[in-house]
């Protein structure tokens, strides 16, 4: 579903990804591990062409070089990115209807509003509410709310889980495998290793802008070495 070969990306004249090459399946989920710094946003945002990149780019056979970033959606690549982006002053309805801003078709966009209530319940208790005032856990339930309303074949997330309560961050792990279960390949950057493992199909870890490892899920996850030297778990 998604190729990329040979990716590289910078800021100026800093490297931020190195010749990297990955893909997702359809249906997949796939989970990009690794510490601070060493590319996992740079590699969501290249592929959602929110960044310019070097290298082979390709979604459902179509290259995607050419593709401007308010023309990705359409594709049906949806970002949910690093620190949320929303708009804090507008209710939860609103920032979940403004991911479905390119949809024309009205009765599946409202199907797709009421999926996310089923998947977020306590998003349809706060439709009306302003987003800055709710938890930063449910910011980022309406942050995947709001990737999802705009039709994802592919979903990235960016570090869903980061700095959210334990309880919360557990129901979002669940809603990121229900996502999945309905036929939705994920791209998901992740700094928690070992709750990433558990939902993943395979893993890419990436360090100083280079796939360091990669591989089933499930190898990693039993494999000592790659989990102290790698992964920075016991
Ligand atoms: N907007 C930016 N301007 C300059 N350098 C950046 C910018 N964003 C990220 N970088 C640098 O690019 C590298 C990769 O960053 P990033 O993709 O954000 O890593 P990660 O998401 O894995 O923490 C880091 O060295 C970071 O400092
Ligand atoms: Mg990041």
């Amino acid at each position: 579903m998604l190729d990329i070969q040979n990716l590289s990306a910078a800021y100026g004249k800093a490297t931020a990804l190195e010749n990297i090459s990955l893909n997702v399946m359809p249906g997949e989920l796939v989970a990009v591990l690794g510490p601070n710094g060493a590319g996992k946003s740079t590699l969501l945002k290249a592929i959602s062409r929110s960044l310019s990149s070097q290298g082979t780019l390709t979604f459902e056979g179509r290259s995607l070089h050419n593709v401007a970033t308010e023309n990705v959606v359409g594709l049906g690549i949806c970002h949910c990115p690093e620190g949320r982006r929303l708009f804090p002053e507008l209710t939860v309805a609103k920032n979940l209807q403004l991911g479905a801003y390119l949809r024309n078709d009205k009765q599946a966009v409202a199907d797709d509003m009421q999926r996310v209530f089923e998947l977020f319940p306590i998003l349809s208790e706060r439709g009306s509410q302003i987003v800055s005032t709710l938890s930063g856990g449910q910011q980022q339930m309406v942050a995947i709310g709001r990737a999802l309303m705009g039709g994802p074949k592919l979903l990235l997330l960016d570090e869903p889980s980061v700095g959210i309560a334990h309880r919360l961050k557990m129901e979002i792990f669940a809603a990121i495998q229900q996502i999945r279960s309905r036929g939705v390949a994920i791209l998901m950057a992740e700094q928690d290793a070992q709750s990433a493992l558990h939902i993943a199909d395979r893993v890419y870890v990436l360090e100083h802008g280079n796939v360091a490892q990669t591989g089933f899920a499930k190898d990693l996850a039993q494999d000592d070495r790659i989990r102290r030297i790698y992964l920075g778990l016991d």
